[in-house]
């Protein structure tokens, strides 16, 4: 639920009042895998009669196994209104899961998980579908996001000038290379202005340009109040738009706190040096 609009005139006191917009309290999130594993026909016995009945019926049975990602370790903190939170990480480290289920799109394995208001950027994900055209995902997700129709048809050209894929949006998205239906994506998430707005890696794919109107975008949902996180490779995007940063290693959250103290530490750290995480942080 979104909580009510501050007084007209915005923030008068100097120490915004801080309302959470997300809380995120020992959260776990393993995965599952399903899959089938051969059996090594040497691993179990060397009888020869054994091993020419397993070359007549193939080679050493499939065994199902069930392998278990631990991608999200007891992590826990809380987000507030019109705050900007970048997650950073190197790859594997559970960014893009921790993101998936602060947008509820993942049950927690374990802990919990408080968002107030719709998360916009996944959910436009889950709903789009790649065999339509750019125009048809527009309105799909445009109303995912609780547009009417007449809203969507009322932004439609400005949503397209905004993912710059001009003609492309009449085509089927499968079409698309993934930074155009990266750009587009973006430009459907923030058509309306969502209560939290979460950036997966999006803005890295588009030119100079793109990453400028959507630097300019972040800023203007930020100040709406909304939350915003962004995952991204880039620590200079997170530099111009996040004011707080969680850093991710291993699935567990080893730091918290304003972007640039945390990112001196990020670059300041070998992890050839320092693989189990830099010392004196975590
Ligand atoms: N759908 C999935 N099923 C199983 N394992 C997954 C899945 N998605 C991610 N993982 C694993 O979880 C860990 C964290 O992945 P991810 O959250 O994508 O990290 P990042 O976004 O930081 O690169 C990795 O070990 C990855 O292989
Ligand atoms: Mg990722």
């Amino acid at each position: 639920m979104a909580a009510p609009d501050t007084p007209a005139g915005g923030r008068t006191s100097p120490v915004p009042e801080r309302r959470p917009a997300a809380i995120v309290s020992h959260l776990d999130i393993i995965y599952r895998v399903v899959g089938g594993k051969r059996s090594n026909t040497s691993a179990i016995g060397d009888d020869e009669g054994e091993s020419i009945f397993r070359n007549l019926i193939g080679r050493g049975k499939t065994v199902a196994t069930v392998q278990s990602v631990h991608a999200v370790k007891d992590v826990s903190f809380v987000a507030y209104h019109g705050e900007s939170v970048g997650i950073i990480g190197r790859n594997g480290s559970g960014k893009s899961t921790l993101l998936r289920a602060v947008a509820g799109l993942l049950p927690p394995t374990n802990g919990e998980v408080f968002l107030a208001g719709t998360p916009a950027l996944l959910g436009v994900n889950a709903v789009l579908m790649s065999a339509l055209s750019g125009e048809r995902n527009i309105y799909i997700g445009g109303q995912a996001l609780g547009l009417t129709k007449a809203q969507v048809k009322e932004r439609f050209e400005e949503i397209v000038a905004f993912s710059g894929i001009g003609d492309a949006v009449y085509r089927p998205m499968s079409t698309y290379s993934s930074g155009m239906a990266a750009r587009l994506r973006f430009a459907i998430s923030t058509a309306a202005v969502p209560d939290v707005l979460m950036i997966d890696e999006a803005l890295s794919t588009g030119d100079a340009e793109f990453r400028k109107r959507s630097g300019e975008k972040v800023d203007e949902i930020r100040e709406k109040a909304s939350t915003v996180f962004l995952v991204s490779h880039s620590n200079s995007t997170v530099r111009d738009l996040c004011d707080r940063v969680l850093w991710m290693h291993h699935g567990r959250l080893i730091a918290d706190g304003p972007t640039e103290a945390i990112l001196t530490a990020y670059e300041g750290w070998d992890p050839k040096k320092h693989p189990a995480g830099p010392p004196g942080i975590g």
